[in-house]
């Protein structure tokens, strides 16, 4: 595993994805550890699941507790019912919440069958701030540089917000339906001030088709139209990333 520093930003590039999510399971309970009542800021998505999968795996061998945890999850599909297997709801119990021994009263996803969605938006919004933001949010990248549903536009949009998903977002998704048509298209998400607003980043990535826009977000100039570049305007930020999507990084 290598590590590079870049202004406020901790790199590691791992040799794999196992190690990739090895180091990011080691980075979140070393917050865990640390505070009595961890607050952690949650992502779905393929990258994430070797990641939970470790946290489990170490929640059944007592070197982590999570009984005090609070968990907020970045986005949520709209609309969708909680029980759909598509849902991030599901998706969170799945590959982790009925894994540990978390109070999942305590864990907290935008609520996708709202019917007030801007009302839904406000209250999530507040949730976050009142608790004084997350000490440490999750988050993967999409291709096009969004993070949360964060799609590229021509601002940041600072608060949790319904967002109609982009083309891209919608393509990268379909690999998780039976076809590109069963994609919802649109979403509940944190907003860039939202997710800023989180003590500490842990940004993950894993593969060849994230290699260039790991280079933009790093190198590239701030630009709502890169949202993830607006890390480099963070205080606290530890990427971990393996070799494969490093690959432009390093040339
Ligand atoms: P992925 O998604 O982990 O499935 O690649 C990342 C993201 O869209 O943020």
């Amino acid at each position: 595993m290598k590590n590079i520093k870049l202004f406020n930003m901790n790199i590691f590039i791992t040799d794999d994805y196992e190690q990739m999510s090895q180091k990011g399971a080691e980075v979140i309970t070393d917050i865990i550890k640390q505070k009595e009542r961890p607050i952690l800021g949650l992502a779905t998505g393929g990258t994430p699941v070797g990641m939970y999968k470790e946290l489990i795996r170490m929640n059944k061998e007592n070197k982590v507790d999570f009984s005090t945890t609070t968990t907020f999850n970045l986005d949520e599909y709209y609309p969708i019912d909680k029980e759909n297997n598509q849902s991030y709801y599901y998706f969170m119990k799945e590959n982790l919440f009925d894994h540990i021994n978390i109070n999942i009263e305590n864990t907290n996803i935008p609520n996708g069958m709202a019917v007030d969605i801007e009302e839904e938006s406000k209250l999530y919004e507040q949730k976050v701030r009142e608790i004084g933001g997350v000490d440490i949010q999750v988050l993967g990248i999409g291709s096009n540089g969004h993070i949360g549903f964060n799609e590229p536009g021509d601002v940041f949009e600072p608060e949790t917000h319904k967002v109609s998903l982009d083309k891209q977002t919608i393509a990268d998704n379909a690999r998780f339906f039976s076809s590109i048509e069963e994609v919802p298209t649109e979403a509940l998400t944190m907003g860039i001030g939202t997710i800023m607003s989180a003590k500490k980043i842990l940004l993950l990535a894993s593969g060849k088709n994230k290699s260039e826009i790991i280079k933009k977000m790093l190198l590239g100039k701030v630009t709502p139209h890169i949202p993830a570049s607006i890390l480099q305007f963070h205080p606290d930020v530890t990427i971990v990333i393996d070799q494969d999507a490093a690959s432009e990084l390093l040339k």
